[in-house]
């Protein structure tokens, strides 16, 4: 099979999958999704293996709203011996080039859950099968091998270019809730920080002193990721802030609407988490960069139940007509990231 499997959040394969089939049709590249739903993974079949190859290395992977993970399809085998399922996947394995590293996957869905246990028994004795026939480990390789199962029989084997993928298995960055945050919801901020921002740029972007709000704040998840890294910030929110934040000396709490708040200064960062209609964040955010009450912004869009990829795209487009108009250069990012739910993660800033 030639083609591209892509992970995504159980529930959004129709989005991930009509995302990948513009893309692709944009780059000229013909194919077709196999997307069942509430799988987490999607597959954009091309009819050659060199299709999918001019595919993947003329997309970037950043640019894609609802793949958390990707890679290139070697073979997909479905009926491996339980008994020794390594010697069924080494003749696809063999298809792949030297790579880096092994990433073992399953899917984010119970059934994937079940199967991590046998990815871990099966991780050791692949990685020495590899590395015997020189395929693993290789420091000047830019690829990694992907093994996805599917169940206890079925795998999809494949290679991702290192550069142009998420590091992550799956996808997933692994994050410790910390436990002074006074809610889960910090853990979006802090994956949107690594995932929009490299970690020279992260130190470059926020640092002791620099000023932001928060829209939308309580009870201080986000303002708390702030905090930690020495930023003031005017957390703007009806309802209560968590106190040990508010003792930090570094927030203030205005207890105003965030869709009238103005600063009285421009401020380096404007970042919100308030639930209302997307088109309405996207057009307060678009709002506060072109007026340069901000220079950077991340927020977030709580998504319909229908027409989802559409309204992102419309969303963006908001913001990309606003920013137009000033003149001024600027980067817009957006990804569903693992700890959004209903809902994808933006990224813009504009450019000194
Ligand atoms: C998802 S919660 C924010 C969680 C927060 N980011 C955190 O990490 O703790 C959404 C917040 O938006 C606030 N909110 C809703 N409408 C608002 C508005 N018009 N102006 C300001 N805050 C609003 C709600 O009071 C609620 O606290």
């Amino acid at each position: 099979m030639n083609g591209l499997f892509l992970h995504c959040r159980p529930g959004f394969e129709s989005e991930c999958a009509a995302e990948i089939q513009t893309l692709a049709a944009a780059q000229g590249v013909a194919g077709y999704c196999k997307a069942k739903a509430a799988s987490a993974y999607v597959v954009f079949v091309t009819s050659t293996d060199e299709e999918a190859l001019a595919l993947i290395a003329s997309l970037t992977f950043n640019q894609l709203i609802f793949a958390r993970q990707w890679f290139r399809i070697l073979a997909m085998t479905n009926d491996l011996d339980i008994n020794d399922r390594i010697a069924g996947l080494l003749p696809s394995l063999n298809l792949a080039p030297p790579s880096a590293e092994l990433f073992m996957e399953t899917t984010d869905t119970n059934e994937g859950k079940e199967l991590q246990a046998l990815c871990r028994k099966l991780a050791r004795p692949l990685e020495v099968a590899l590395k015997k026939a020189k395929l693993l480990q290789d420091s000047a390789s830019d690829q990694r091998t992907h093994i996805c199962f599917l169940s206890t029989t079925a795998a999809y084997v494949g290679v991702a270019p290192s550069a142009n993928s998420s590091p992550y298995l799956m996808g997933i960055p692994r994050l410790r809730f910390p436990s002074s945050a006074p809610s889960r919801s910090t853990l979006k901020l802090e994956e949107a920080l690594h995932t929009f921002l490299s970690p020279d740029e992260r130190e470059e972007a926020l640092q002791p002193g620099m000023r932001a709000i928060d829209l939308g704040a309580a009870p201080g998840g986000w303002t708390w990721q702030l905090v930690k890294r020495g930023l003031q910030v005017i957390a703007v929110d009806n309802g209560a802030m968590a106190q040990s934040l508010l003792d930090s000396g570094l927030v203030e709490h205005r207890r105003e609407d965030g869709f009238r708040f103005r600063p009285e200064e421009p401020v380096d960062w404007m970042v919100c988490d308030i639930v209302e209609q997307p088109s309405r964040i996207a057009e307060l955010a678009a709002l506060w960069l072109a007026e340069g009450w901000c220079t950077a912004s991340i927020f977030n869009l709580k998504l319909p139940m229908k027409k989802r990829y559409q309204e992102v795209e419309q969303c963006l487009e908001i913001v990309r007509n606003r920013l137009d108009q000033t003149g001024r250069h600027y980067h817009l990012a957006c990804k569903q990231l693992y700890h959004d739910r209903e809902e994808v993660t933006v990224f813009a800033v504009v450019l000194p």
